[in-house]
C-alpha cells in the first residue's frame, strides 16, 4: 500500500483471529491514512482485552467503531454519511452503540454528541488505553468522550492484532502527531505535537513480525525523517534532556540501520519524508543496507517558491532540487513519489507552471494530488482567502494528474527487459492464476504463479507494462529467499 491515502481499502472493516470466550462483536472500519488503519489494529488489540471480537457483518456488531480522517473536507463528508447508515441499523438493534476514533473525533469532541445524535463515543488518536473505561460509561447508559492530546503516548506497549493481513507485509508506527504546522494541514491539531516511539519497543514488533513470517515492513510516521528517540517525550523539549540523554539519541537514520540489522533478510521500507527533515544520512543508510527498499515518498505540494512559503514548508524549490539530485547521485535506481495540492490561496498560473516544471524535473514514479480543501482552525483557514475558484483549482489538478501519468508509464517502461526482485504478496486481482508483488521501488509486478508461493523472494524478467503494472516471467527465487 501506498503512503497516504489507499482508496480500494477506504471504509473496510478490520477481520482478526477471534476468541472463543469473547463474547461482544466489535466492526471497525478506518478512513484515511495508513497511521489510521495501523491504529485500528491498536485499538482491535486493546478491545480484544476487554470481551471483543470482530465481525465483518454491521448486522451482527454490538459496538461500531469508525477511524475517521480531517484531511480534507470529502473525507469528512463520507464519514457523516456512514454514520447515518448506522443510525439505520440502530433502529433494528437498539443495544448497538457507536464510536467515532481518530481525527474527525478529534476535530469536533463534544460538537459530535451533540450534532449526530447517533454517536454514543467520542475518542481522540491518544486516548485508545482509555477505551476499557469509556466503554464501560456508554454501559451504563451515558455519553463518552476522551479526546485528550498526549505528550507521550506512543502505544509502544501494545502489541496489534494484525487486521486483514496477508501475512507479507506489515505497518509498524514510529512517531506520532506532527509539528511542523504546515498551513493548508489540519494534522497538528488532530495528532497532536510530534513524539518518538523507543527504538527497542520498534525492534521487538519487527522482530516478532519476522518470526511470524512476515516479509515487510513499513515504519509510518507523519514525519518519519523527524524521529527523534532520548529516551521518551516530545520532540520539541529535546533541548530540555540532559546530556546524557542527548549524547544516546537515536536518529532516523540511526533506528533504520538498526532495524535493517535487526532483520536483514526483511523488507524495510517507510513513510512519509518530509523533504525539510530528511537527511544525507538516511539516504547514505538506504544505499547501504540491501534490504531498505529504494524508495522514497517525498510530497513537495507545490512547485513554487512563494506557494511554498506560504504553505510553511521550510525549504525551497532549488534545495528540493538538491535532494533530489543527491538521491540520484547516492541511490541510481530509486523511486520517487509525490504528494501536491493544487489552488492553495493566492496560487497564480505563474506558480502553477512551477509546479510543472518541477515535476519535469523530478519525473517522479507516482503521485498523490489533490485540490486544495480548507480546513477549519489551519493557518490558511485563519490567515488566507480560499480564492483560486474551483473550476481553476480542478483544471490545475487535471493538468498535474495528466503530466504525472505520462511519467509514471515512461518511469515503469524503463524496467522492461530487466530482471527485478519480487515480493509475492497475493494472487493478481485480475488472474488467479498469476501472482501479484512489489519491486523495491514499490511497483506492482505480476506473472504466472508456477511453484512460486505468497511471501517467496522472486527474480522476475520484466516483458511488459501497462501504466501502473509491469508483467513479466519469474526466473527463479532470490539470493534473499
Ligand atoms: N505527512 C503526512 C501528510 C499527511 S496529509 C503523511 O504522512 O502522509 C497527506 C497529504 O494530503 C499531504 O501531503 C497533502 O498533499 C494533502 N493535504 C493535506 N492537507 C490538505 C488540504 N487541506 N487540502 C488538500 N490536500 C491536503
Ligand atoms: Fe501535515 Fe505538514 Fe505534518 S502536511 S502532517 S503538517 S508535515
Amino acid at each position: 500500500m501506498e503512503k497516504t491515502i489507499d482508496e480500494s481499502i477506504q471504509g473496510s472493516a478490520l477481520r482478526t483471529e477471534n476468541k472463543i470466550h469473547n463474547g461482544r462483536n466489535l466492526y471497525i472500519e478506518s478512513y484515511g491514512c495508513q497511521m489510521n488503519f495501523s491504529d485500528s489494529e491498536i485499538v482491535a488489540s486493546i478491545l480484544a482485552q476487554e470481551g471483543f471480537n470482530t465481525t465483518q457483518k454491521l448486522e451482527d456488531a454490538d459496538l461500531v467503531l469508525v477511524n475517521t480522517c480531517s484531511i480534507r473536507e470529502k473525507a469528512e463528508l463520507t464519514v457523516r454519511k456512514r454514520l447515518e447508515k448506522f443510525n439505520t441499523i440502530k433502529k433494528d438493534r437498539p443495544h448497538l452503540k457507536v464510536g467515532v476514533l481518530g481525527c474527525m473525533a478529534e476535530r469536533l469532541k463534544h460538537q459530535f454528541l451533540e450534532e449526530e445524535k447517533i454517536v454514543d463515543m467520542v475518542v481522540g488518536p491518544d486516548a485508545y488505553k482509555d477505551l476499557p473505561n469509556l466503554i464501560q460509561e456508554i454501559d451504563e447508559g451515558r455519553n463518552a468522550v476522551n479526546v485528550i492530546l498526549s505528550k507521550d503516548e506512543t502505544y509502544g506497549d501494545v502489541a496489534p492484532v494484525r487486521l486483514n493481513s496477508n501475512g507479507v507485509n506489515a505497518f509498524v508506527s514510529i512517531t506520532r502527531g506532527c509539528d511542523n504546522m504546515c498551513t493548508f494541514c489540519v494534522v497538528p491539531f488532530t495528532r497532536g505535537r510530534e513524539r518518538s516511539r523507543d527504538p527497542q519497543s520498534i525492534i521487538k514488533e519487527v522482530n516478532d513480525l519476522w518470526h511470524k513470517g512476515f516479509k515487510e515492513v513499513t515504519l509510518l510516521g507523519q514525519n518519519v525523517d523527524s524521529y527523534l528517540w532520548y529516551g521518551g517525550g516530545l520532540k520539541k523539549d529535546f533541548g530540555k534532556a540532559s546530556e546524557m540523554e542527548k549524547a544516546m539519541a537515536v536518529s532516523f537514520a540511526q533506528l533504520l540501520e538498526k532495524v535493517a540489522l535487526a532483520q536483514p533478510k526483511m523488507r524495510i521500507r517507510f513513510s512519509t519524508s518530509n523533504p525539510q527533515d530528511m537527511t544525507l544520512d538516511v539516504i547514505h543508510t538506504m544505499a547501504k543496507y540491501e534490504n531498505i527498499c529504494n524508495y522514497i515518498h517525498l510530497p513537495v505540494q507545490s512547485g513554487s517558491n512563494r506557494i511554498l512559503k506560504a504553505m510553511n514548508r521550510l525549504h525551497t524549490r532549488e534545495e528540493y532540487f538538491e535532494l533530489i539530485d543527491n538521491i540520484r547521485n547516492i541511490i541510481p535506481d530509486c523511486a520517487i513519489s509525490q504528494d501536491m495540492i493544487t489552488g492553495f490561496p493566492t496560487e497564480e498560473e505563474e506558480d502553477h507552471k512551477d509546479t510543472l516544471s518541477l515535476m519535469e524535473y523530478v519525473k517522479y514514479d507516482y503521485g498523490f494530488m489533490f485540490a486544495y480543501s480548507e480546513r477549519p482552525g489551519t493557518l490558511a483557514e485563519r490567515k488566507l482567502e480560499d480564492d483560486v475558484p474551483n473550476e481553476i483549482k480542478k483544471r490545475r489538478l487535471s493538468e498535474i494528474i495528466a503530466l504525472q501519468r505520462q511519467h509514471s508509464y515512461e518511469r515503469i517502461k524503463a524496467n522492461l527487459g530487466k530482471t527485478q526482485e519480487v515480493l509475492i504478496e497475493g494472487s493478481s486481482k485480475k488472474s488467479d492464476a498469476h501472482w501479484m508483488g512489489r519491486t523495491s521501488q514499490n511497483t506492482v509486478a505480476v506473472f504466472p504463479k508456477e511453484n512460486y508461493k505468497v511471501g517467496d523472494f522472486v527474480m522476475v524478467e520484466m516483458q511488459d507494462c501497462t501504466s501502473a503494472t509491469l508483467l513479466g516471467k519469474a526466473i527463479g527465487y532470490s539470493s534473499n529467499n
